[in-house]
């Protein structure tokens, strides 16, 4: 067996191994779908796994831009992960997913996440639980009960938006001091908004994407800067109310609409999990943003048997940190516990569950420096 590139060629079978794990795809979404990964596999964004000719597995590494703490980065998003049914429980996949994580360094990312539909083979290469999509379930009436306040203008969006979309996403989530929430790329963007079953509207410092789903409306995205403009697209979500009965609306763990509800008690709340892994720490720390309060200085031994691992200075402060490579003892951790360090995941989480053990004197530091509440709105 060996893995290479994906080439245009392939992606029949790629498709066949896709049916085979998810289901059958409608001749649209199949379309849709080709339509979406073509242009990315020059891009060495999809490996597959051969056993001489034959297809066995491949997997894709999706091009995301991901905030942490307000401070965007670029991001393997691992989607499509597939081994065909005879070939499975041999390993296939866990080859599959070090030669993904290789990739993932070698087009320079140094973080990668992705949503599990199992845990076990993401874990025993590095990855970690780290956030969630929270679906929300809210009443159609109670959102109507939100008052547009002053004079928001909205514009139905349409393909050619897409960079506009990204940069109100940069205000938003920079001025959030945001978490784990990613944006597409500006051609998959542009391919979204061609949607014509979406409702999609833009602000100047805001936009929502919603749809009918059922009887019922889905809300994918609403982001904004201002409070106007959040109280103008949710209250545009709620002038359905006469149709729609519920919404089941992405949101922030503390997103502000939940605090624009006149009624607010048992709260239906589905979450999604996602996991990360770190795939450059040197990179991964200076490309992260903290607390700008926040001071830390730690040596950390991060062991990871893919990426080489090793021990590093970590120096955070004025809300920028740095990671030196130094030959001195610390704390210990392994990928999946520096990864979830990284998200946020609190310290005293992480020793209780065995992620990071040794020196305790950093854990304080460390928590008020990385603490996060990660999230995200997409699902890919
Ligand atoms: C999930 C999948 C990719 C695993 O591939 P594989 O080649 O069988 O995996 P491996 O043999 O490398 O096994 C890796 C680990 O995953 C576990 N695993 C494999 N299939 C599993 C399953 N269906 N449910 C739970 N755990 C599973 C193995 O037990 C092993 O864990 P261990 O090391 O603790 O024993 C493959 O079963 C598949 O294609 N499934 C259908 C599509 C799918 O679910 N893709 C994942 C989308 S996120």
């Amino acid at each position: 067996m060996d893995i290479r590139d994906l080439t245009s060629e392939h992606l029949d079978d790629v498709l066949d191994l896709r049916r085979r794990s998810f289901g059958p795809l409608a001749a649209d979404s199949r379309e849709k779908w080709r339509k979406a990964v073509l242009p990315t596999l020059a891009e060495g964004r999809y490996l597959g796994v051969f056993d001489g000719s034959r297809l066995a597995a491949a997997a894709r590494l999706r091009q995301f831009t991901q905030w942490w703490h307000g401070r965007p980065q670029p991001m393997s998003g691992i989607a499509g992960v597939t081994v065909s049914p005879e070939d499975r429980g041999r390993g296939l996949g866990t080859r599959l997913m070090r030669a993904v994580i290789e990739r993932g360094a070698e087009l320079g990312d140094a973080v990668s996440a992705l949503y599990p539909a199992t845990t076990a083979i993401y874990r025993g290469v590095g990855y970690e639980h780290a956030g969630a999509q929270h679906n929300v379930r809210l009443s159609a009436e109670v959102l109507r009960g939100i008052r547009p306040s002053g004079q928001v203008k909205l514009r139905r969006m349409g393909p050619g938006d897409g960079a506009e979309v990204i940069s109100v996403l940069h205000r938003v989530h920079g001025s959030a001091r945001a978490s784990g929430p990613i944006s597409w790329d500006e051609r998959t963007w542009n391919l979204w908004l061609g949607e014509e079953d979406d409702f999609l509207y833009l602000a100047d410092d805001g936009y929502a994407v919603y749809r009918w789903k059922g009887g019922d409306l889905e809300v994918e995205t609403i982001a904004a800067a201002s409070p106007e403009t959040l109280r103008a697209l949710w209250a545009l979500v709620g002038s359905a109310s006469s149709v729609a009965r519920e919404v089941v609306a992405a949101v922030a763990p503390d997103d502000p609409v939940l605090w624009l509800l006149r009624e607010r008690t048992k709260e239906q709340v589905t979450q999604v999990r996602w996991m990360l892994r770190v795939l450059d720490v040197a990179a991964a720390v200076e490309r992260r943003a903290y607390p700008v309060s926040a001071a830390c200085e730690a040596v950390v031994t991060v062991d990871d048997p893919i990426r080489g691992g090793g021990t590093w200075r970590l120096e955070i402060a004025g809300g920028s940190g740095t990671a030196t490579p130094v030959q001195e003892s610390g704390v210990t951790l392994s990928a999946n516990g520096f990864s979830a360090l990284y998200a946020g995941i609190p310290v005293q989480t992480l020793r209780l569950s065995g992620l990071i053990s040794g020196d305790d004197r950093y854990d304080q530091a460390l928590e008020t420096a990385f603490a996060a509440r990660p999230y995200m709105l997409d699902y890919f």
